[in-house]
């Protein structure tokens, strides 16, 4: 099949090249020039682990543009793949949505079916599809495909996805859903198909991410209560997951979710359903929890510390979670602009996200390349990310290089016993 895809952010790349994958030939457009450049190069502008390999695999079915009337024209299947961010009161911003419809609309020589993989509130298909056959000369048909990738492990996640959604309105859209993902139905990838209407389909990405983000303030409330009570979250956590209704998964205790989806996702379904006369506690605590958990590295080394004027902080470890370099509602952010507004002086190490947290602090705090000399003559430390090489640091090094050897792990990344072994002053999330 013929398609196009608008936006090349995680959701419309990754789609775009496993689309192209399996057979498909791919066109992806986008406004930014300097990405569609790179692309052309065979250069994958995100931190992606795979997806540029697959993009020099699959070059010969797959092409980029930044004119759209070229490639909307030539293909009866067009995929939006453009961000809903966050507006001030919590819902989704679908400006950029309604652009591409708009832009699809004005170069359109014949019936559309229009694909979207942005997240969008409950109702959206069915008001865009309103607007776009409204004084048209050709049909436009919506279909709602969410996405459930999640990055670091984006090429996997599609190609063997725990399910495809797809939800339609009419026969013609579903027969040609169900032809473009035939292959990834089909052995070897053997992905579930799951069919319904566009409102559920809506409804199942919302309620799939805001339940991922319920479980994880979840399991960070029973973390605080470990902490007062003497239990271990770590144990509590894993024996929990052996019960297949629990699930191992997503139990992980920590200093809070972070990223482009969990943060903005929770807000725009409470808000949603507040507009609907509807107050979501669940959802709502999730948030509350999540801001709480932020902030308890901090409010631990001010109670240790009392004033953090003038202490000398490392910090470790800056994207919202490890193998990506998206630093996204992390919590790297908000500690770090705690930090200065309590006169500490702020060292910084990530191993790929520290341009990107250049552009945002600038002179504002040290950067450094290894660990080493960011912790070095530290009065204490805080672990935000658990990349690797934060997990498999010498825990000796703390006591070696820092001024006073102490540790406020957010991500739970050492054994304890190793810890009191080495003599570092540490605490953890329900430990
Ligand atoms: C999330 C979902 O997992 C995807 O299914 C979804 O498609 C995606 O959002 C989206 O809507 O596009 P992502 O934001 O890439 O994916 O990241 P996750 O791996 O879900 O992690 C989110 C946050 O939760 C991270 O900050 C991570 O550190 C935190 N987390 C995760 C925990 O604190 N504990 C856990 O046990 C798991």
């Amino acid at each position: 099949m013929k398609i196009a895809v608008a936006g090349t952010g995680y959701a419309g790349l990754v789609t775009a090249v496993c689309l192209a994958k399996i057979g498909h030939t791919v066109t992806c457009v986008d406004v930014d020039k300097e990405k569609i450049n790179m692309l052309k190069k065979l250069k994958c502008p995100i931190y992606e682990d795979g997806l540029e390999e697959l993009m020099v695999q699959c070059k010969n079915d797959i092409f980029y543009t930044t004119e759209y009337a070229e490639a909307y024209k030539n293909c009866n299947v067009i995929f939006i793949g453009v961000g809903t961010p966050e507006k001030e009161d919590g819902s989704a911003n679908l400006e950029y949505v309604y652009k591409v419809c708009d832009e699809i609309k004005s170069c359109s020589r014949s019936d559309k079916v229009i694909v979207v993989k942005s997240t969008v509130p409950i109702g959206t298909n069915k008001k865009l599809e309103l607007y776009m056959n409204n004084n048209s000369k050709y049909k436009f048909h919506f279909v709602s495909n969410p996405e459930f990738l999640s990055q670091g492990t984006a090429v996997r996640d599609t190609l063997n996805a725990s399910r495809i959604v797809v939800g339609t309105n009419d026969n013609y859209s579903r027969k040609i859903m169900e032809e473009l993902y035939r292959p990834l139905t089909k052995s070897p990838y053997n992905v579930p198909y799951l069919s319904m209407n566009r409102e559920s389909a809506e409804m199942v990405k919302y309620a799939s991410n805001d339940f991922l983000a319920l479980k994880i303030s979840y399991i960070n409330e029973i973390a605080n209560i470990c902490e007062k009570t003497g239990a271990n979250i770590d144990d509590v956590a894993l024996s929990m997951g052996y019960d297949d209704r629990i699930g191992k998964k997503f139990l992980k205790a920590g200093m809070g979710y972070g990223g482009s989806c969990f943060p903005k996702d929770t807000k725009a379904l409470y808000y949603l359903a507040k507009n609907l006369g509807y107050e979501l506690k669940t959802v709502s605590s999730a948030i509350e929890v999540n801001l709480y958990q932020k902030q308890k590295l901090i409010n631990k080394a001010k109670e240790d510390f009392g004033s953090l004027e003038n202490k000398k902080v490392a910090v470790l470890g800056l994207s919202f979670k490890p193998g990506t370099d998206d630093l996204r509602e992390s919590p790297a952010i908000d500690n770090v602009n705690m930090l200065l507004d309590y006169g500490a002086v702020v060292n910084v190490y990530d191993p790929i996200s520290i341009d990107k947290f250049k552009k945002i602090y600038k002179n504002k705090i040290n950067y450094y390349h290894n660990i080493d000399d960011t912790i070095k003559d530290c009065d204490f430390v805080f672990i935000i990310t658990e990349w690797k090489e934060i997990v498999e640091y010498d825990l000796n090094k703390y006591k070696d290089l820092m001024n006073t050897a102490v540790v406020y792990d957010g991500r739970n990344c050492y054994n304890l016993d190793e810890v009191l072994e080495a003599g570092i002053k540490y605490y953890s999330i329900g430990r």
